[in-house]
């Protein structure tokens, strides 16, 4: 049976922070995203604003506000964001975030380099219905020499997923096919979702007036079964893949790939 990633996340949207963003898998991948995404935010804070598309229950509009900045929080499930919005009233940061209900698809709420940095963190672009639109919209709102930041499902990771539990045929899906159908782990439910190399979204990204700056496996080396609660390994863990997450050689063993790029005039 099939379902839409929207009513996915709205039927999860509850226990999604427990699920994604808790325990020392997600806190590992949750630190690597913010040690490259820090980089690219703009000196200036009080002037400038960020969009954070398909931005769920808020976690980097959440950081990036307690920061300074000005956050525009975008996203297609209301479940999600009646979640952030419960969350940001708890931190008082109901001044510094707005949230609108929109496609990544269609960001017609707002005029053209509305922003200095734009985010689709945790998916939006491979669980929306046309990454290429997505892409496109992600360029058209960032200002010139403004950055944006991609992460999407990994195509590799995931062929090589099921070929060890032994899925050929799913395999063989993920790597011929664009739009794989994943396991919710609702019912039988799957839904569908658009897997990349990072030579496919690089090709978008300059399709699109984007200059690919870096590229960030996430995570590299951890899986979400290994026993990381020990400080010890937790810390060492998080050092290898921050010291090694963004070598060209290892950005396709990453469960995510993270594409950041540079809005070109
Ligand atoms: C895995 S969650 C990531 C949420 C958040 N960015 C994070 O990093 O925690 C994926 C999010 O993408 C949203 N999404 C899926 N399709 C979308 C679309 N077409 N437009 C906007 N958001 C979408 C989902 O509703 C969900 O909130």
């Amino acid at each position: 049976m099939q379902m839409t990633s929207t009513k996915y996340y709205n039927t999860i949207a509850k226990e999604y922070d427990n699920h994604y963003n808790n325990g020392p898998f997600w806190n590992i991948y949750n630190e690597v995203t913010w040690h490259y995404l820090k980089n690219y935010l703009p000196k200036d804070k009080e002037n400038s604003l960020i969009l954070d598309a398909g931005g769920g229950t808020g976690i980097w509009s959440i950081r990036i506000a307690k920061e300074g900045y000005n956050v525009i929080l975008t996203d297609i499930s209301n479940g999600m964001l009646d979640i952030a919005r419960q969350k940001i009233k708890n931190e008082n940061l109901e001044s510094k975030i707005n949230i609108i209900n929109a496609d990544i698809t269609n960001l017609n709420a707002f005029k053209n380099e509305n922003f200095e940095l734009s985010l689709a963190e945790g998916d939006p672009v491979s669980y929306c219905s046309n990454p290429q639109k997505a892409i496109a919209e992600l360029s058209r709102v960032t200002k010139a020499n403004g950055h944006i930041t991609v992460s999407v499902d990994n195509k590799l990771h995931w062929a090589s997923k099921f070929i060890k539990l032994g899925e050929i045929e799913k395999a063989d899906e993920v790597l011929e096919k664009e739009i794989s159908h994943m396991q919710t782990g609702v019912g039988n439910e799957t839904y569908p979702a658009h897997m990349f190399t990072i030579e496919k979204l690089s090709d978008l990204f300059m399709q699109n007036k984007i200059e690919p700056v870096k590229s960030v496996g996430k995570p590299v080396f951890i899986t979400p079964s290994d026993d990381l609660e020990d400080e010890t390994v937790f810390n060492n863990s998080l050092a290898l893949e921050i010291k090694y997450s963004s070598l060209p050689s290892v950005v396709g063993a990453g469960g995510h790939i993270a594409l950041i790029g540079k809005k070109i005039k």
